[in-house]
C-alpha cells in the first residue's frame, strides 16, 4: 500500500541549502501545511541525513530529486531514498516505460502503508516548443505532457507534476485517481516571480489539482507561518 495524500493540498517548497532554515520554516508553518517539499539544491547540500532531518519534523515530505537513469540505477536510488520516509518521490518520465517501472516496483518493496508515491516528470516547464524541437521532439509541450502523462499511468505510476493549466486535460486523459502535483500556484496579490502561468490556489483545487506546490508565497512572507494559513483558510471557503 502506498501512503495517502494529506487532506490539507499544500506542499511547502523549501528551496534552500541551509537545513537550520528549512527547519525553521518547517516549524513556522506546521499546523497550515499538508507537506514540505525538498528539491535538488537541498538535498545536494544535506544529503539523506537532511531528508531525514525534515521527514523527521514528522511533516509529510515529497522528495522531487527528478530520478532519470537506465532502470536497475533508479531502482537502486529509489531503494536508497524510500527508507528515509518521504510520502512521494519522483522520477522523469522520459526515462521511459521500464524504468518508470523500476522505479515502482523498488517503492512497493517498502513495507506496510509506507510505499512513497512515485509521481511522473513529464515536460520541464522552463522547455517550450523550441526546446522539444532541438531534441527532436515534433509535438507541441502540451501533446508532449499528455503523452508523457499517459506512459506514466501505463508504466503503474502514481500520477504526474504538471502545470495549472494542463489539470483539465490530464484529469480527463488519466481518471479520477491519477494525483496531480501542481506548481506555478499564487494566491491573488502574491508577486508572480519566475513562474510564467500561474494560478490560484482555489481554482487549482476546483480543477482538480491534488497537491498545490508552494514555495516563495510562503517562504518569502515575513510571516510564514500566517501565509500558509491564509491560503489554507482560502481552499476551505
Ligand atoms: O516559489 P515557487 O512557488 O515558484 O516554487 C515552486 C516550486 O516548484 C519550486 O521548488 C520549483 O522548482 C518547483 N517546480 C516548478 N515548476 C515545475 C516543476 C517544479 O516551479 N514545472
Amino acid at each position: 500500500m502506498t501512503v495517502s495524500l494529506p487532506e490539507n493540498p499544500i506542499f511547502c517548497a523549501l528551496d534552500t541549502p541551509d537545513l537550520g532554515r528549512a527547519l525553521k520554516l518547517a516549524k513556522n508553518i506546521k499546523g497550515h501545511v499538508g507537506g514540505l517539499k525538498i528539491g535538488l539544491e537541498f538535498f545536494n547540500h544535506q544529503g539523506p541525513d537532511g531528508l531525514k532531518a525534515i521527514v523527521g519534523t514528522g511533516i509529510p515530505v515529497f522528495a522531487d530529486l527528478k530520478f532519470h537513469d537506465i532502470p536497475n540505477t533508479v531502482a537502486g536510488a529509489v531503494r536508497a531514498i524510500a527508507p528515509l520516509g518521504p510520502g512521494i518521490l519522483n522520477v522523469h518520465a522520459a526515462g521511459g516505460h521500464a524504468m518508470m517501472q523500476a522505479a515502482k516496483e523498488a517503492a512497493m518493496e517498502r513495507a506496510g502503508a509506507n510505499a512513497p508515491l512515485v509521481i511522473g516528470v513529464t515536460v520541464l516547464t522552463s522547455l517550450d516548443r523550441d526546446d522539444l524541437e532541438q531534441q527532436g521532439i515534433a509535438a507541441s509541450p502540451s501533446d508532449q505532457v499528455r503523452r508523457l502523462a499517459a506512459l506514466s499511468q501505463e508504466a503503474g505510476l502514481d500520477g504526474v507534476v504538471c502545470s495549472a493549466h494542463e489539470i483539465d486535460v490530464l484529469r480527463r486523459d488519466c481518471g479520477p485517481n491519477f494525483k496531480l502535483i501542481v506548481p506555478g500556484i499564487r494566491p491573488a496579490g502574491a508577486a508572480v516571480n519566475d513562474q510564467k502561468r500561474v494560478m490560484a490556489p482555489a481554482d487549482a483545487v476546483s480543477a482538480g489539482a491534488d497537491v498545490l506546490v508552494i514555495g516563495r508565497p510562503i517562504t518569502k512572507s515575513e510571516d510564514p507561518g500566517a501565509a500558509a494559513a491564509e491560503i489554507a483558510a482560502s481552499l476551505s471557503t
